[in-house]
């Protein structure tokens, strides 16, 4: 019988003696996976090896993370974010047939059960920020417009806050809202400029950031989620090209394919149709939704 099938425990076993007390676990998946975990954590600790110091700092630091976390502040998450691991289960989740939309990061900010709203209706509630028109059309990977299909979408202000980070500041819904299709498979809304903002950077991920010369900043985005009968949900942004993070968000949610082009328009007439003053900005930008099970799923 080896060592490890004993339980004593060696540096050099430490992997099969820790795995093989799990040989009984009830579920296969997990036993799957804390072979892994303990697999590579093993690795990483005798690649590292840790001082007993370093060792408490990191149990410490995983500490406070939990403690921060809260119905409204989830901790954990926004580790996951930073560490690019939200983006890698989204992509290995989401893998898309060729010509639809890539997903993005949910984010902490959405909210269930917004207002639908009329096509073309202005989003923002309280007369901040830069005019903007959005436009596009909602598209199966064949090209044909998807009828029916519902575009929510939020941002934050020109300031950088969503309005469920301003309770009191910002009217409610301000800067979020639902739009349906007709036949054409066209939106159109309007809204104001986002601006780039710091994700929650008062707790131990921010800490994180700050010692390892990162700034916690998300490049300007508006976030949707798109669901149409009979097609796979799109959770996903577009971003502004020209925001000086476009290069480093903070939790890497930026892919090529959701550059949008935001462009400034000087037309009075058209300023004057949709109320607004004077200059505005304008994106103009297609979704394109992959059919229920056309996408890949993950090899299990
Ligand atoms: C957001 O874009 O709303 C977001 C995403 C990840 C972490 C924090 C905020
Ligand atoms: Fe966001």
């Amino acid at each position: 019988m080896e060592a490890h099938e004993k339980g004593f425990f060696t540096e050099e076993n430490s992997v099969e003696v820790v795995t093989g007390r799990n040989k009984n676990a009830r579920d296969e998946r997990l036993k799957q996976i804390m072979e892994v975990v303990t697999r590579k954590l093993h690795e990483a600790v005798k690649e590292i090896e840790p001082t007993q110091q370093e060792w408490m700092e990191a149990i410490l630091f995983l500490t406070r993370t939990g403690q921060m976390c809260s119905d409204w502040r989830q901790e954990f998450i926004l580790l996951s974010d930073t560490l690019g691991v939200s983006m890698l289960v989204d992509a290995i989740n989401n893998r898309k047939p060729s010509g639809a939309s890539e997903s993005t990061v949910l984010g902490p900010f959405h909210v269930k059960d917004v207002p639908e709203l009329e096509m073309g209706a202005n989003i923002c509630l309280d007369q901040k920020g830069e005019d903007m028109f959005i436009s596009g059309r909602i598209l199966d990977t064949a090209g044909r417009p998807i009828e029916g299909a519902v575009l929510d979408v939020w941002q934050a202000n020109d300031e950088g806050f969503y309005d469920v980070q301003q309770l009191g500041i910002q009217p409610q819904f301000n800067l979020r809202g639902a739009f349906r299709t007709g036949s054409d498979g066209r939106y159109w809304f309007r809204a104001v400029k986002p601006k780039y903002y710091p994700i929650p950077n008062d707790g131990p991920v921010g800490q994180m950031l700050e010692h390892l010369g990162r700034h916690p900043n998300r490049p300007a985005h508006l976030h949707y989620i798109i669901k149409a009968d009979g097609h796979e949900t799109l959770i996903t942004h577009i971003f502004d090209p020209d925001d000086p993070y476009i290069s480093s968000d903070a939790v890497f949610g930026v892919k090529e394919s959701l550059l949008a082009d935001f462009r400034r328009v000087r037309d009075s007439s058209r300023a004057k149709a949709y109320g607004f003053a004077g200059e505005f900005w304008e994106v103009e930008y297609d979704f394109v939704l992959a059919r229920n099970g056309e996408g890949e799923k993950p090899a299990r």
